[in-house]
């Protein structure tokens, strides 16, 4: 387990959060079609305040796991069996830079949406004024989560599996 267990020389919590990366996006595009085709409002409500509060734990522990137990993801890539080429590691790097611009503005803008939703959406929620504002926030953050989910991915394959 201390090299993770999907099979790379990996973390444990590396493993975990790249499965809650690729698992996020199918249960958000999952609330999104039941708010918007089948107008259950609650379950959407219940599942995007259950995916936060998950995502939340999950990749707080990971950022705790990898800077402080491991020192960085740098002492992680280190113990593969085939070392990076400098360029290899230069890309690599480049794409973490990439992924770091959305896993930041992600967290930010999913916590606005809820707090927002739940001040402005009655409870149980209905779609009211708040309505349109919900709609841009909460594409933007879906977005935003998708591109987090896309590049953390390819970090891990190239960095971990390529
Ligand atoms: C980051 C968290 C959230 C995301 C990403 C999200 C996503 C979405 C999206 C994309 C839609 C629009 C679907 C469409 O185009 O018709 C929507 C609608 C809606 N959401 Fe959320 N949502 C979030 C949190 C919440 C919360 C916490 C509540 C309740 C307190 C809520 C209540 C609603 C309601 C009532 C609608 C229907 C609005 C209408 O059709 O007029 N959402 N949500």
């Amino acid at each position: 387990m201390a090299d993770g267990f999907l099979g790379f020389k990996t973390s444990f919590m590396l493993d975990l959060v790249v499965c809650a990366l690729a698992a996020v996006v199918p249960a958000l595009l999952y609330s999104i079609y039941v708010v918007k085709y089948k107008h259950k409002f609650h379950l959407h409500k219940t599942m995007q305040l259950a995916l936060g509060i998950v995502l939340l734990l999950t990749v707080g522990a990971f950022e705790i796991d990898l800077q402080i137990v491991h020192g960085g993801w740098e002492n992680i890539v280190a113990k593969r069996d085939v070392p990076l080429t400098p360029e290899e590691f230069s890309f690599v790097h480049s794409l973490l830079w990439i992924h770091l611009v959305f896993a930041i503005t992600t967290p930010i803008l999913w916590i606005v949406t809820i707090v927002y939703a739940l001040k402005r959406f009655p409870s149980p929620p209905l779609p009211g004024d708040h309505s349109p504002l919900h709609k841009k926030m909460a594409w933007a953050s879906t977005i935003d989560i998708t591109l987090t989910s896309i590049t953390g991915l390819l970090f891990y394959y190239f960095a971990f599996v390529a």
